[in-house]
């Protein structure tokens, strides 16, 4: 049936639209394709929990992106409001601001952005400057949990133990478990800077749960004991508290939204929705469950993604270089992202979904995002490597004028960067910013140039 292997090539060779489709269709991949692009530029409403609709210009967002170079108290700096000044005038309707913490101890590094009520004012002026472009501007929330790392925390602060991770990262092991006292106090901080982040006017605020950050952590918690682990009630409590929390406090018209693991791809018992039997494959039962809850109280926009950036990265942003060989191609990985997100959307209609995973096709992205929009496998696109890479990337992809000498090559660079905690960005495309920084930290010793 197959004209060629799925296992065919890892590398970017496709030369046209057609020559992707035919390879799509002669392998029997289920993503989808369009040629007609009006799919991209068409406004798309986002229901408020009062019933009320605000309007998107158009079905393009960039995705959330820690860019490690907010000040040390956790305000923007000058090169946060540049990367921002990019994506808001990117052309995209919808900027989605990266992992901005909740609490000082669960940041990721002391340039993690942060809001409390010295930072607030200065995210007020980002997103003014944002607005300006007029974007619909989602905050995301969060506590690091796993991956917090900075100089108000010893250690890291774990929802569970995860053995997966600990096989891999040795230095994880015996680092103690959060308790339930501590997990007791977070639903206040989340409400806290929701209620800070409204007043600076975003649009939506994200109560994030995904990429074993501490929330989704607690999702694949089957192993904790206590009130935070074990049953599927137990593993979803502090996400739905902390939800409930922050609604409490905001305008009935401000849009409840959550970056969703869909599937973290991680083992049983140490991964959320993944089926019990090996190899690891998505069973979206429970996240079906967690939405159908959050629905009820007004969650109205996910940004989906899979898997852990720290274990597992292929799985959520295919890619054509990276620290690893990924056991599958990357068409596969985009595959299964566009699948589960059609699933969701499918279940939940009025919900709006945001896909992810496009960056890897290059030039060729607009036609399989206006193919997802077309089939209603999505109600938006987004892209985060490709925003770093491409200033007017969405602009052009509405007019038709994609450059393809301006793409993100899905190399990984950005990501190595972030992986060290430095400033990051496309040194490939945006070379004068970040190349100096990526060769500082990342090729210290090596000889090649990237
Ligand atoms: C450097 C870097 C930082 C990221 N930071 C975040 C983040 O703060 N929050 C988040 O939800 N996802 C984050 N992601 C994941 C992206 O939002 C996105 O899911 C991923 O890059 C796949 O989309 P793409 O193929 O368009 O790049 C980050 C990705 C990269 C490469």
């Amino acid at each position: 049936m197959y004209a060629f292997e799925k296992k065919d090539s890892y590398t970017f060779s496709f030369s046209s639209p057609s020559h992707l489709r035919f390879y799509l269709e002669s392998n029997g991949y289920t993503i989808p394709f369009s040629k007609d692009l009006s799919p991209l530029g068409k406004q798309v409403l986002i229901q408020a929990p009062d019933g009320t609709c605000k309007t998107v210009k158009n079905a393009l967002a960039t995705h959330p992106m820690e860019g490690c170079d907010a000040e040390t108290d956790g305000s923007p700096s000058e090169l946060t409001k540049r990367r921002y000044a990019r994506f808001s005038g990117s052309g995209a309707g919808l900027v989605w601001m990266e992992a901005i913490s909740v609490v000082p101890e669960a940041r990721t590094s002391d340039h993690q952005m942060m809001i409390n009520d010295q930072t607030a004012d200065s995210f007020a002026g980002l997103v003014e400057d944002m607005k300006k472009n007029d974007v619909f501007a989602v905050a995301q929330l969060t506590h690091s949990g796993r991956f917090a790392k900075n100089s108000d925390t010893p250690h890291a602060l774990f929802a569970t133990r995860s053995l997966p991770f600990e096989a891999k990262r040795p230095q994880d092991v015996g680092v103690p478990i959060v308790t339930d006292d501590y997990l007791d106090r977070l639903p206040e901080k989340f409400a806290k800077a929701a209620k800070l982040a409204e007043n600076a006017g975003f649009d939506a605020i994200d109560v994030k749960a995904c990429h074993q950050y501490l929330l989704d952590e607690l999702l694949s918690a089957h192993t904790r004991e206590g009130k935070y682990g074990g049953s599927f009630e137990n593993r979803a409590r502090l996400m739905i508290d902390c939800f409930d929390a922050v609604r409490a406090v905001l305008k009935p018209d401000t849009v409840l939204a959550s970056r969703l693991s869909l599937s973290d791809m991680i083992e049983y018992p140490y991964g959320f929705a993944v089926c019990e039997d090996k190899p690891v494959r998505p069973d979206l039962t429970e996240t079906k469950k967690l939405i159908e809850i959050l629905r009820a109280k007004g969650l109205s926009l996910i940004n989906m993604t899979m898997g852990s950036p720290y274990f597992n990265p292929h799985i959520n942003r295919p890619y054509n270089r990276g620290s690893y060989e990924p056991p599958e191609h990357p068409l596969v990985g985009l595959e299964r992202l566009i699948d589960a997100t059609r699933e969701i959307q499918t279940a939940f209609p009025e919900i709006t979904m945001i896909g992810t995973g496009y960056s890897y096709l290059r030039e060729l992205a607009p036609y399989v995002a206006a193919g997802a929009l077309h089939e209603g496998a999505a109600s938006m696109i987004g892209f985060g490597r490709m925003a770093f890479a491409y200033d007017t990337f969405a602009r052009d992809m509405i007019e038709g004028n994609f450059n393809p000498s301006k793409v993100c090559i899905a190399c990984s660079k950005c990501a190595e960067i972030k992986r060290l905690s430095q400033h990051t960005g496309c040194p490939i495309r945006d070379q004068e910013i970040y190349l100096p920084i990526y060769r500082e930290h990342c090729m210290k010793g090596r000889k090649n140039t990237p």
